[in-house]
C-alpha cells in the first residue's frame, strides 16, 4: 500500500476562534521541517514533541495512522506548527518508496532526518523465523540506509541538513541471544560514522545516537527487559534532548547519560572476548 499524506493545517480563520498557540518561537526554528520515523509512540513521540515546542513543522511516520493523527492534531494546537502524517510499514519496500519519495521532494525540502523507527526481538538465533530476521533488518537497517540515501542529494544541494540515526549501545558490541537487533544497531552506528566524515564541510551533519534502557513501548513489544534495575532506564525526553543537542553542533556521536557513556567507552577498551561473554550473560537476562 502507497502511503497517503495528509495534511494537519494549524487552526484557521476567525483570531477570536482559534486557539492560541502555547508557544511560539515560530521565527526561526533550528530545523524549519524534519521528517521522523517511528514518531506513533516513545523516542519519536518525543522528537516530534520537542521539535513542534522549538517551532519545527513536521512530517511524522509510523503505521499506526490514529497515533499519528492524534499527534498532528495535538502539536497542531499546542504549537501552530504544520504536520503532515504519512501512514507506512517501513519493512515493506513499497511502503517504503512512498517516504523516500516524500525526501527527494525539493519543493518542500526536509531539513532533519530523524531515522527513530526500530523493533527489537530476542531468542536463540536457531530457532528464529528468518522472515521475522529480515523484517527486522529491513526496518533497523534498509530503512534508514535508503532514507539517508534519498534525504541526503536535496541537503547536500542546498548546503545545510541533518540526520539523525538512532541506534542503540546494543550495536557496540555483539550481543547473544538479541544477535540480529545488535548487527542492525552496529551497521547504523557505523554507517552514520562514515557519513558523517564524507559530509564534513558540507553542512550537513549525521549524528548517531545510543540510547541505553530507555522507557518506552519498546520493551514490551519485544517481550525483554523485565529485569533491568529501575536507576539503569532513561527517560525518552533526556535521550531526546541529547540527541538534538548533538546533531544541533555536528557531533557524530551521542551516547545519552553520563553512566552509560562510561559503559560505551569500558567496551570498546576492554578485551572483545570479555565483553562477548559478559553481552551474553545480558542477552540471556533481558
Ligand atoms: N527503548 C530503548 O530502550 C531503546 C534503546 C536503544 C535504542 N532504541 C531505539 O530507539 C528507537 C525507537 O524505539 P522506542 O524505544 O521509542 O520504541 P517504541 O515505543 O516501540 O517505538 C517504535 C516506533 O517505531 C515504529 N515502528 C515499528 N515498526 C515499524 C514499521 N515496520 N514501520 C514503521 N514504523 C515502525 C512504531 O510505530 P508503529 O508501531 O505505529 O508503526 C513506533 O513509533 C528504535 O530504533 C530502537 O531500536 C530504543
Amino acid at each position: 500500500m502507497t502511503p497517503v499524506p495528509r495534511q494537519t493545517d494549524p487552526p484557521q480563520g476567525d483570531s477570536a476562534s482559534a486557539p492560541e498557540p502555547r508557544s511560539a518561537p515560530r521565527s526561526s526554528p533550528r530545523w524549519p521541517l524534519a521528517l521522523v520515523t517511528g514518531a506513533s509512540s516513545g523516542i519519536g513521540a518525543a522528537f516530534a514533541r520537542r521539535l513542534a515546542a522549538a517551532g519545527s513543522d513536521l512530517v511524522i511516520v509510523a503505521r499506526r495512522g490514529d497515533r499519528l493523527e492524534a499527534l498532528a492534531e495535538e502539536l497542531g494546537a499546542a504549537h501552530g506548527v504544520q504536520v503532515e502524517t504519512l501512514v507506512a510499514d517501513l519493512s515493506d519496500p513499497a511502503q517504503l518508496a512512498g517516504v523516500e519519495a516524500r525526501l527527494r521532494e525539493g519543493e518542500r525540502p526536509v531539513d532533519l532526518l530523524v531515522n527513530n523507527a526500530g523493533a527489537g526481538g530476542h531468542g536463540p538465533y536457531s530457532t528464529l523465523a528468518i522472515d521475522d530476521v529480515e523484517a527486522m533488518v529491513r526496518l533497523n537497517l534498509l530503512a534508514p540506509a535508503r532514507l539517508t540515501a534519498a534525504a541526503l542529494p536535496v541537503m547536500v544541494a542546498r548546503g545545510r541538513g541533518g540526520i539523525v540515526n538512532v541506534s542503540s549501545i546494543s550495536g557496540e558490541q555483539p550481543i547473544p541471544f538479541v544477535a540480529t537487533y545488535a548487527a542492525t544497531k552496529a551497521f547504523l552506528t557505523s554507517l552514520s560514522e562514515s557519513l558523517h566524515e564524507e559530509l564534513r564541510g558540507s553542512g550537513v551533519a549525521v549524528t548517531a545516537v545510543l540510547p541505553g534502557f530507555t522507557r518506552s513501548e519498546f520493551h514490551d513489544r519485544a517481550d525483554m527487559g523485565r529485569s533491568i534495575p529501575r536507576p539503569l532506564w532513561m527517560t525518552c525526553e533526556a535521550v531526546v534532548d541529547a540527541a538534538l543537542a548533538a546533531v544541533g553542533r555536528g557531533q557524530a556521536v551521542c551516547v545519552p547519560g553520563f553512566g552509560y557513556r562510561l559503559l560505551v567507552g569500558l567496551s570498546r577498551h576492554a578485551p572483545r572476548g570479555v565483553v562477548r561473554r559478559v553481552a551474553g550473560m545480558v542477552g540471556r537476562r533481558t
